[in-house]
């Protein structure tokens, strides 16, 4: 039997680099102020078919459950945060600051950097409709990624305006209930053949690329990267028009993350959602928003890929694994002695191993090396004496077992 496609199995290993990776995203949200909440991974499939746009919809991992109700797994985590503020806002100080870490789920085919489950941190503000919001969802997003330690030499936020192209597409009189088709081909014009987007945009295919080459001009995306220049971030992001974001529900500023190598898929992506909470509340709740997700799985890959960042994730997650205390048992009489005192140390909160069975004590001292402990315990032939020895320096002292607690304490304390 194995896993499904696209669906992994978290050895120890994988799981260590997993932990690691929501330690970083969950210090670095909190930093900025953001507080934690989840919601429930099935929800109603209306929920993504009202405002998510065709492509998520298309990828849902939908059934229908024993009560007959259409469900899906969740493949994003927006739609839900709009439902949960509709329904509690009054119950929070505003602009709310959100961030939630969870797995979601995308009938996607799987390739390099895109699996049919992922993790994502999500970090969303509402209630904020002013720029300097937006400045702050940037600078949080290239903070965590600098936690990783990335530089502007490693990656690049490319940031655009939806309402750079529906000011556009108004001035060219085009109707609005058309505007969501060309932002989609504008969005795909990277990743399609010139003539596939051209017979998508029609008459506008000339002028679009026109401003796709050029670059496009916005006051709003100035200021933008000026907030950013004045916390010595504006390096690590860069104006691009050609960003407009798969997902229907965007506004405003909207903004993806690449490696500056162009060697994967996009890191993360977000921006400014006002209408969504207005649309899935029918109008009875209207608050402006905006938030970004970035995914475990390509972060991953762009860890692994730079020695700087993963240099930092292997030796975080040895320290993480290292024991404080491994008593070596070197005679079986002593077992339940030890174990008394073992008890002590875990109560105490220490991480501490030994062997369960009977083993020879030069494999007890490996072992004790293996498992990264600072100080090993022996019990033995020295009763009611203990001889501890301190792995790094090799100091060994012999310790009347009473003594065993402070003396232990007293060590680790120094050497922490
Ligand atoms: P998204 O661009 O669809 O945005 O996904 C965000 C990130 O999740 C991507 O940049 C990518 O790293 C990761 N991701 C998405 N799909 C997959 C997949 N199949 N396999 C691996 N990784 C994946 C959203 O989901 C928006 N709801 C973000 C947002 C939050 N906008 C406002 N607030």
């Amino acid at each position: 039997m194995q896993a499904l496609p696209g669906f992994r199995d978290f050895l120890p290993d994988d799981c260590s680099a997993r932990n690691y990776i929501f330690a970083r995203w969950r210090e670095i949200a909190r930093r900025y102020g953001f507080v934690e909440w989840d919601g429930p991974v099935l929800e109603p499939t209306e929920l993504y078919k009202k405002k998510s746009g065709a492509e998520i919809v298309d990828q849902l991992f939908n059934f229908i459950d024993k009560g007959e109700r259409e469900v899906a797994l969740r493949p994003e985590l927006t739609p839900s945060l709009a439902r949960v503020v509709a329904a509690h806002e009054r119950e929070f100080k505003k602009p709310l600051k959100w961030f939630s870490i969870g797995q979601f789920f995308r009938y996607e085919k799987q390739q390099r950097g895109r699996l049919r489950e992922h993790f994502q941190l999500n970090c969303d503000m509402i209630g904020e409709a002013n720029l300097a919001a937006d400045i702050e969802l940037v600078a949080l997003c290239i903070d965590i990624l600098r936690a990783f330690g990335f530089t502007e030499k490693d990656f690049v936020v490319r940031i655009s305006d939806r309402d750079f192209w529906t000011d556009f597409l108004r001035e060219k009189d085009v109707s609005a209930d058309r505007w969501d088709e060309l932002l989609q081909a504008i969005d795909k014009s990277g990743r399609e053949s010139r003539e596939t987007t051209a017979q998508k945009l029609g008459a506008l295919a000339e002028p679009i690329f026109s401003i796709l080459q050029g670059g496009g001009k916005s006051q709003k995306l100035d200021n933008l990267v000026d907030g950013l220049r004045e916390r010595g971030l504006a390096g690590y992001v860069a104006i691009d028009v050609g960003i407009v974001r798969g997902l229907a529900y965007y506004t405003g500023i909207v903004f993806e993350v690449f490696d500056r190598a162009g060697k994967f898929r996009a890191i993360a992506g977000g921006g400014r959602y006002d209408n969504l909470i207005a649309q899935l509340s029918d109008g009875s709740v209207s608050m402006s928003a905006l938030g970004f997700a970035m995914g475990d799985v390509v972060l991953g890959e762009l860890v692994n890929d730079t020695p700087r960042a993963r240099e930092a994730m292997e030796n975080a997650i040895a320290n993480n694994r290292k024991i404080d205390v491994y008593v070596v048992i070197a005679k079986e009489q002593r077992r339940g002695d030890a174990l008394a005192q073992i008890q002590q140390f875990r109560d105490r909160g220490y991480r501490v191993d030994y062997p369960l069975t009977s083993e020879k004590v030069g494999k007890q001292f490996q072992t004790a090396e293996q498992l990264g402990a600072r100080v090993a315990v022996l019990f033995g032939d020295e009763w009611p004496w203990v001889k501890t020895k301190t792995l790094a320096s090799r100091e060994e002292l012999l310790i009347d077992n009473h003594e065993l607690q402070s003396h232990i304490e007293r060590v680790l304390s120094r050497s922490s």
